[in-house]
């Protein structure tokens, strides 16, 4: 097993608005982190939040990014780096869960939940690693999910796209593996958050401050990993996954 490393000092988070990167800043904060980008779509929207429940965060810089637009990620990338004095972590906390999008919907829907949840974090992290290799140092973190290991009728689209983004973040970390850099994996199951508003908690239902202290855990690890939040469900998957169709889609289709 690798030696744990250094606690970062600075961050960039793509999707800086999101319920669990600002359980997980906070909780970075106490190991050290003073200086983070938070990369937003709506900034309007993340300053008014800011103003209501301020970070525990020396510096906190807003920038207007979207997921969407390929072209954004390289300068966002850059002016993060310069603002922060070079990036020690990157939180990928992009997602659209598209509440029960499944085979009602069109086809423009699912092509932008799978740029929102896969290809537009995917190019995003592309840049991301450029940096961080140039660097010779670093450390990325992706919020993956459970949904991503096995599609549900209820939410596929949702699904599959993580199921590419983790794929490729596992691909990117090895891909990295010799030149200073780590990327972990985490994939919660159900967490109570905006994204969830309104929506029954599933069975081992965690919230945002559990997944925000795994985060704060895989980031102290010298090599890439993946770890489930919480950490049942990966054993509980890996049988779920052998699980027959028919079965599966009886006890899992419409959750
Ligand atoms: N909550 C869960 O049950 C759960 C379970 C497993 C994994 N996850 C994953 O955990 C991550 C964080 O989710 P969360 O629970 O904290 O929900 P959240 O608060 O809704 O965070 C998701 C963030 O993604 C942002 N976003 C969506 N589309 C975007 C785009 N095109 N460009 C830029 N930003 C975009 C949203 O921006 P706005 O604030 O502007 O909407 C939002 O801030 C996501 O990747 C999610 O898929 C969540």
């Amino acid at each position: 097993m690798a030696a744990p490393i250094e606690s970062p000092h600075t961050a960039l988070v793509l999707g800086g608005n999101s319920d669990i990167a600002h359980a997980a800043l906070a909780r970075l904060a106490v190991d050290g982190l003073c200086r983070v980008v938070l990369a937003v779509r709506d900034p309007d929207a993340l300053q008014a939040r800011l103003a209501r429940s301020p970070l525990p965060i020396d510096e906190v810089t807003v920038e207007a990014w979207d997921a969407l637009d390929a072209a954004a990620h390289r300068p966002l990338v850059e002016r993060a780096a310069e603002t922060l004095g070079g990036i020690d972590l990157v939180l990928c906390a992009v997602g659209s869960l598209g509440h029960g999008a499944g085979i009602g919907a069109r086809g423009q829907t699912v092509a932008d939940l799978i740029a929102a949840n896969f290809s537009g974090p995917a190019a995003a992290l592309t840049e991301v690693a450029h940096h961080l290799v140039r660097r010779g140092y670093g450390t990325i973190v992706v919020i993956s999910s459970i949904a991503g290991v096995r599609a549900r009728r209820s939410n596929y689209i949702y699904g599959s796209a993580k199921a590419g983004l983790d794929a490729f973040a596992q691909g990117l970390g090895d891909a990295v593996a010799g030149d200073g850099v780590r990327v972990h994996v985490v994939r919660p199951g159900f967490v109570t958050s905006k994204m969830t508003a309104g929506l029954a908690p599933a069975p081992f239902a965690t919230d945002t401050a559990t997944v925000a202290e795994c985060i704060a855990g895989v980031v102290r690890c010298g090599s890439s990993r993946i770890i489930h939040v919480p950490a049942p469900l990966g054993p509980l998957f890996g049988l779920l996954r052998a699980m027959p169709r028919p079965v599966w889609r009886r006890i899992a289709g419409d959750r």
